[in-house]
């Protein structure tokens, strides 16, 4: 089995793992009970929050867990839409359906959104951004990395700008972080969500970066837990085995993003040779290390995937949230690719497990595939 999906969810570390199992077992206390076990995992839980903050930039009072990105996402859109009813948002047309969905859903409530076009490899310009601005805008959210095509954006630029204007930015940062070096400090970003399961910890845990000298209002009523704004007994396992893989994931990252960039090389040299026309998307941005998301010449992306499947290797057709789903991907439609031809991609998205061997044998699978669907011989 190959499985080349990891920009939809990747494998629990093993480091994770051990790390998160006594807190399912042995250490249930409650991080809120005043006992011996309840000290020791609220003295657990802000240990957690302190390697966090520590791999972000941050401080750990900036840290709130949440149950993942979209959460994250979520809070941080509807807060700024609640408050500022027909304000101004500006995001990008490529956002994940977490922030276009929030979006919308303030859009209805009379905020009034600016969706930034991309280019054809999916950056949104700073001179759009800049132009986009009215002294309504209360909140810029561009994504840094994109889940579908991988395209990076200048977040750090579109930040420092957007700070000297004293408009809040956000970036939904849940393909970067673990994956390409995130300082929020030096980025001079506001807020940042991050999810658990993209950088190998556990699915249905996130946290949301607020910079100090800025508050949300509570997006779960309950008790004190972080500090009074998302009450509910803490996933402790969940965020115990968080911490240890950003940990991980960080302190490994730059010899594993040179790797995962020779695998994604190797795939595209040999589909390139096999394959006239075949597109590399987003080739000339910088782009997250292990996403590959090609387009083929008259083959459909979900044609291809399923006969991969049956070779027991997983790809992806797009995003997670796309797939099974007929309507043209958005991302790929912004970066000006007829619905004909969206229909034709595939998103390859490597990860830790995935070595050389496995990018040629998705090459090979594919160009097998290819060949198949158009009955030439091989
Ligand atoms: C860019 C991006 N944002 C947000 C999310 C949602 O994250 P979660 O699964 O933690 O809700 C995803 C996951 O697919 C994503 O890729």
């Amino acid at each position: 089995m190959i499985y080349a999906d990891n920009a939809a969810s990747t494998r629990l570390s093993e480091h994770a793992l051990q790390k998160m199992l006594p807190f399912l077992r042995k250490h249930y206390g409650n991080p809120s009970s005043l006992h011996t076990p309840g000290t020791f995992a609220h003295t657990t839980l802000q240990t957690a929050r302190q390697d966090i903050a520590d791999a972000i930039g941050a401080d750990p009072s900036e840290i709130f867990f949440t149950s993942g990105a979209s959460e994250s996402n979520s809070w941080v859109i509807q807060a700024f839409a609640s408050a500022n009813p027909d304000g101004h948002i500006i995001t990008s047309s490529i956002e994940h359906a977490s922030v276009l969905n929030a979006c919308h859903a303030a859009q209805q409530a009379g905020a009034r959104i600016t969706y930034l076009p991309v280019d054809a490899d999916g950056r949104v310009s700073i001179e759009h951004l800049q132009n986009a601005l009215t002294p309504q805008t209360k909140l810029v959210s561009i994504m840094t990395a994109n889940n579908e095509i991988g395209t990076i954006q200048p977040v750090a630029h579109m930040a420092e700008m957007l700070h000297a204007h004293h408009i809040p930015f956000h970036t939904d940062a849940v393909q970067a972080v673990g994956h390409i070096p995130v300082d929020v400090r030096s980025a001079h970003f506001d807020f940042l969500s991050a999810s658990a399961h993209k950088f190998h910890g556990p699915k249905g845990i996130g946290f949301v970066y607020i910079k100090k000298g800025f508050t949300l209002p509570p997006i779960i009523f309950g008790g004190k837990q972080e500090y009074g704004l998302r009450g509910g007994t803490e996933n402790l396992p969940g965020i115990v085995a968080m911490a240890a893989a950003l940990h991980e994931a960080v302190y490994g990252l730059s010899t594993e993003s040179q790797r995962l960039a020779n695998l994604v090389h190797a795939t595209w040299q040999k589909l390139q040779k096999s394959i006239p026309d075949i597109r590399f998307n987003a080739q000339n941005a910088p782009r997250l290390p292990g996403l590959l998301s090609l387009t083929f010449p008259s083959t459909n992306g979900s044609a291809l995937a399923n006969l991969l499947n049956l070779k027991d290797i997983y790809i992806s057709t797009g995003s997670a949230c796309h797939a099974g789903n007929t309507t043209p991907s958005h991302v790929l439609t912004a970066i000006g690719l007829p619905a004909s031809l969206a229909q034709n991609t595939i998103r390859i998205s490597y990860g830790r497990d995935n070595t050389l061997n496995d990018a040629d044998d998705i090459a090979d699978a594919l160009i097998w595939a290819y060949h198949k669907i158009h009955h030439i011989p091989v």
